[in-house]
């Protein structure tokens, strides 16, 4: 197992995994779950779950990479015997459906950023039906001030750069380019965000954002702040694990953790602060109430903001509008670099195979395993409305069926620890690099969380959301 890579030390160990962590999730998703679940009541929902329930589980998942210094199916096996090596497989094919669909997102964002800067995407009447026929019309060449417009081969494009990073190695691959995206990608966030707040009305959008009413909490703003956090840190299929294997005896894990956490929320709770006045520029704009702007789903940076940019004039929106989709792609690109190393350090691990060969075979499989999502925005009506998935479409389906594989693997990575693995042995790991830890009080807190907090918690919120999504949650409260 020597010369399998390494991180050169606790900076590229943790902004590669910040990286990880930072992605659609962040800046897609997180914006419009907040928006849905009564802004900043889900905030604070958000940040327990991170900080009580993600922070041991990210700790755990290192831990367990570090100490077996394998990929996920070979740390799994080695610490706790073969049958366990399939909770590493669960993962590693977690992995595999997640950048599926994730990569098919991602693309749409490259071809915006593209469409924005350098096409004529902003002089569009209506962005709801732009957006509607660019995801349903995959292959069209046809080009918009000379772009082709076809998100199939955004996409194409969109894996093939995360092939060419992560076949470059740890180091000179995943390590270099997270050390220029990550710090890019924060500087045009505060930029956008400072510019957003001197718009009329953005204060508004920042009181809704950031001033709790207790009386939106609901049990779903719970479920949604848990699996989002889940998502967000990437947790429960591997990633960290794998990424934790390549990181360095020496080096702290509980703060780097921490940092990674940190880094991660600070992320999403500035795309917030970046959105929501936005939203409610647009408001004022068009002098309609901002609750009438619809901000769920992928509509809100597909369609909602562009319409934004729009409003800014043609140089402005171009600039801005151009900066926040090249910001979704480096958020995306570290996170897609992590999804694909994942199989790919199982397939270079375990069965002795070329680096390089096995970048390429795994980005194009997964590719492939991607078209069904894509085709599934309305080109084909059989996958836009699933009928056994409450008439929902495959990209969607897909998307749901991460959260549940990422909480399921979650639960029975803190069961591993806690059952199998031991948790002492979690604690000699997480010394090493940390003369303080076996008296500090973060150790009693992991192990709380570790032994019945995290494997109850994430048990019962696997079950909830599997009969939230085939039957609706609705009607089970
Ligand atoms: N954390 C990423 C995001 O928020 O977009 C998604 C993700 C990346 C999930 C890597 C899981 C993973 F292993």
């Amino acid at each position: 197992m020597d010369n399998r890579g390494n991180f050169s030390g606790r900076i590229g160990f943790i902004l590669a995994a910040a990286g990880s962590a930072v992605g659609l999730g962040n800046i897609w998703r997180f914006p419009y779950l907040a928006g849905e679940n009564g802004g900043a009541i889900f905030l604070l929902v958000y940040l327990c779950c991170i900080f009580l329930l993600c922070y041991p589980v990210m700790v755990g998942e290192i831990a367990i990479g570090r100490a077996a210094n394998r990929d996920a199916f070979g740390s799994y096996s080695k610490l706790g015997g073969k049958n366990w090596g399939y909770l590493g497989l669960f993962g590693i094919l977690a992995g595999i459906m997640i950048l599926s669909f994730y990569n098919v997102v991602a693309g749409w964002a490259f071809g915006y950023f593209l469409h924005i800067s350098f096409g004529d995407l902003l002089n569009h009447e209506n962005f709801g039906n732009f957006f509607g026929e660019y995801v349903n019309d995959i292959i069209d060449v046809s080009s918009i001030n000379g772009l082709a417009n076809s998100n199939l081969i955004f996409s194409l494009v969109f894996m093939a750069l995360t092939a060419i990073i992560v076949s470059l190695g740890i180091q000179k691959g995943i390590e270099a380019s997270t050390k220029i995206m990550m710090p890019a990608l924060y500087l045009i966030l505060i930029g956008i965000i400072i510019y957003s707040l001197t718009l009329p009305n953005a204060i508004e959008g920042v009181k809704f954002y950031l001033i709790p009413d207790l009386g939106e909490l609901k049990i779903q703003t719970v479920v949604d702040g848990l699996k989002q956090a889940f998502f967000s840190l990437s947790l429960g299929m591997g990633a960290l694990i794998t990424y934790g294997s390549y990181l360095s005896k020496k080096e702290n894990i509980t703060s780097s953790a921490a940092v990674i956490s940190m880094a991660d929320t600070s992320v999403a709770f500035f795309a917030g602060l970046m959105v929501f006045p936005l939203v409610h520029f647009l408001a004022y704009k068009l002098e309609i109430n901002a609750q009438e702007i619809g901000t769920s789903g992928p509509p809100l940076i597909f369609v909602v903001l562009p319409q934004i940019f729009h409003e800014m004039g043609p140089l402005l929106g171009r600039f801005i509008g151009g900066s926040f989709f090249l910001l979704v792609c480096f958020a995306a690109l570290t996170s897609t670099i992590s999804l694909l190393e994942v199989p790919v350090a199982y397939l270079v691990d375990q069965k002795k195979m070329n680096r390089k060969y096995v970048v390429w075979m795994v980005a194009l499989l997964i590719f492939i395993c991607g078209l069904p999502s894509m085709v599934s925005m309305g080109m084909i009506p059989a996958l836009n409305k699933l009928t056994f998935y409450r008439g929902q479409d495959f990209l969607t389906f897909i998307a749901d069926m991460s959260d549940i594989t990422l909480t399921i693997g979650g639960c029975l990575m803190t069961i591993f620890i806690s059952r199998r693995w031991g948790i002492h042995n979690m604690d000699a790991e997480l010394a090493l690099g940390n003369e303080t830890y076996m008296q500090s009080g973060v150790r009693r807190f992991l192990h709380i969380t570790i032994r019945w907090v995290a494997p109850i918690l994430l048990g019962f919120l696997s079950i909830v959301i599997i009969l939230e999504k085939f039957f609706g949650i609705a009607n089970l409260i």
